[in-house]
């Protein structure tokens, strides 16, 4: 690897380097938010906003990141968010992602936008929950979630804030979709898919589809994109497994509440019945530390894990999962938690 900065500083460098060496109109896309941009430039700083009650004199000679997911087991609660356009960041896209994914014994969103297919992505060995946008003809996405039972995957995940793709604004010069390269998107469609009436994104989604999901696959059923807890009681009433609780990394409806100041009453509503999880603006194990504290049982992680995979390929990803996780295991010693899975509520205050 070249231009090695050591250290935390990986991390931190890691935007940079890939805003370095991703054409621009690639980086922008990554980077940008929905509208003014103001849920995706705040994301970090509500994460931020935490401050930590340290337990001493508690047995830290040990300490475990291992947990589980839906029943399927981690080394880690960090785990990669479903993005599109990987390929763009490295030829090598989901597959690179998957690699180092499995090495770091990290789950891994795939989705359904993916650039590599199912079967390649799975048979990196990774642990791997497919992500879903229904369409407005339920059945278009049928072919696709076979696929993927088939291929392995152990949950689907239904994203439900993306009735409309969001707004961004590009200014001038090429986007993505003026640079994108015939699959880098949609590898795992039908050639023909999107021409036909019903292939559009569903606008009338409700429980049923969390129901008809759940049937259709025999997976279990995690909802991301919900804010509210009235949404999250919705989702589990519906027989949802777990939610996710998500602003799309700011992408969607913009001035949509931070994660990282709506997740601990959506874990209060629904936590003792269903696994919680969180994304957005995630960049440091001290975030995933407050998330975990907050109620969440899995950390996810959208562009950071894209930055580095833009960097150095899998070898970024998996040094970026190094990093994280020592970051992580200090962050426990210090804060006299023993494990994950043992992070008491009141080890953060505001
Ligand atoms: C996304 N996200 C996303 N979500 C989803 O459900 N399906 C998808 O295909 C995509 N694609 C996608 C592309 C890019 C470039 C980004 C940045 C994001 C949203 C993603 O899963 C996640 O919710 C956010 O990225 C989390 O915020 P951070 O970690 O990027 O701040």
């Amino acid at each position: 690897m070249t231009g090695d900065l050591g250290g935390r500083r990986f991390l931190d460098g890691l935007e940079q380097r890939a805003s370095e060496g991703l054409p621009e109109a690639v980086y922008r896309y990554v980077r940008q938010g929905a509208r003014d941009g103001v849920s995706a430039a705040e994301a970090t700083r509500a994460w931020d906003r935490f401050r930590f009650l340290p337990q001493v004199m508690r047995d830290v000679t040990e300490v475990d990141t291992r947990t589980s997911l839906l029943g399927t087991p981690v080394r880690t609660p960090l785990a990669v968010a479903p993005t599109t356009m990987q390929r763009a960041a490295h030829p090598d896209g989901e597959v690179a992602m998957a690699r180092a994914a499995a090495d770091a014994g990290a789950l891994m969103v795939v989705s359904s936008n993916a650039g590599s297919t199912l079967e390649d992505i799975a048979a990196t060995g990774v642990d791997w929950w497919l992500q879903l946008y229904v369409m407005a003809e339920r059945r278009t996405g049928l072919p696709l979630l076979r696929r993927a039972v088939d291929a392995g995957a152990k949950a689907v995940v239904l994203t439900v804030d993306t009735p409309v793709v969001g707004t961004k604004y590009d200014g001038a010069g090429p986007t993505v979709w003026d640079v994108a390269e015939e699959g880098w998107v949609r590898a795992n469609f039908p050639a023909d898919y999107g021409s036909s009436p019903g292939d559009e994104k569903a606008t009338d989604l409700g429980p049923h589809d969390i129901d008809w999901l759940a049937g259709a696959t025999g997976l279990p059923v995690v909802v991301k994109g919900v804010l509210r807890p009235d949404d999250a009681r919705r989702c589990l009433e519906a027989g949802a497994s777990a939610v996710w609780v998500s602003n799309h990394g700011g992408r969607q409806l913009d001035y949509a509440a931070p994660t990282a100041t709506r997740l601990a009453a959506v874990v209060q509503e629904v936590g003792a019945s269903c696994e919680v999880y969180v994304d957005g603006g995630v960049r440091t194990a001290r975030h995933a530390l407050a998330a975990l504290a907050l109620g969440a049982r899995g950390v996810f992680l959208g562009r950071l894990p894209l930055y580095a995979l833009a960097a150095d390929g899998d070898h970024g990803v998996r040094r970026m999962f190094e990093e994280l996780d020592a970051e992580l295991v200090d962050a426990l010693m210090l804060s006299g938690c023993p494990g994950v899975t043992r992070v008491p509520a009141d080890l953060v205050t505001d």
